[in-house]
């Protein structure tokens, strides 16, 4: 086995194995997978940082993109399945799931800093609840003080979560999704990744209901 599938192996088993506490998320893993590869081939296309996106950065975050939610593993299940809204105290233990997830990997970039997918994979888990207007967390960083893997991350997650029936509520139509990212373009989410995914959210829709795997 060379180091790239070594890798690519590795990143499913971490995912395989958080998505078992989850029974709900079924095909998550692969639309989460094929909507980032949407999003940052539409940055590519469109001409958007130049410097950092290309054909390579695309296929790294398609690959680490599932790897954002792998801490919700160290949730506990009265949390992570509670059928209802969470009260204060158990959003506060949920959030934590960001370090987990970022322990879970720091004995690897321990062996491997300069690993470019390790390194995407730690900055989609670190940054993926930050907000645009800095009211995210855990670090509540603002707008471009955002790694970019984090933008990406927070608005497709937000697209799949919204069109999913999860233990705590019902499926979102596509329109109803829509509306609710434009509605967040600037307060939640990076501006200029709203535009592109409005511009092209019949490509988001076919792609959520195709499942496609990259
Ligand atoms: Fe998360």
């Amino acid at each position: 086995m060379d180091f790239d599938n070594l890798q690519q192996a590795t990143i499913d088993a971490l995912v395989r194995l958080a998505e078992s506490r989850e029974k709900s998320t079924g095909d998550h893993v692969e639309r989460t997978a094929s909507l980032c590869e949407l999003l940052t081939e539409l940055i590519r296309e469109n001409g958007l940082h130049k410097d950092e996106v290309d054909q390579d950065y695309v296929s790294k975050m398609c690959l680490v993109s599932p790897l954002h939610d792998i801490g919700k593993v160290g949730i506990p299940d009265e949390i992570l399945l509670k059928p209802g809204k969470l009260t204060d105290d158990e959003f506060e233990i949920m959030k934590t799931h960001v370090d987990i997830g970022l322990k879970a990997l720091t004995g690897l970039h321990d062996v491997l800093p300069e690993d470019d997918v390790l390194n995407m994979g730690m900055e989609v888990i670190k940054y993926h609840h930050e907000r645009w207007d800095g009211t995210g967390y855990p670090h509540g960083l603002k707008e471009t003080e955002i790694p970019l893997p984090g933008r990406i991350m927070a608005l497709v997650d937000v697209y799949e979560a919204l069109r999913s029936e999860r233990v705590y509520k019902k499926a979102y139509s596509h329109e109803c999704s829509c509306k609710i990212i434009f509605n967040d373009k600037g307060s939640h989410f990076d501006p200029q990744l709203v535009d592109l995914f409005i511009d092209r959210h019949e490509d988001f829709a076919a792609v959520y209901d195709m499942k496609k795997i990259c």
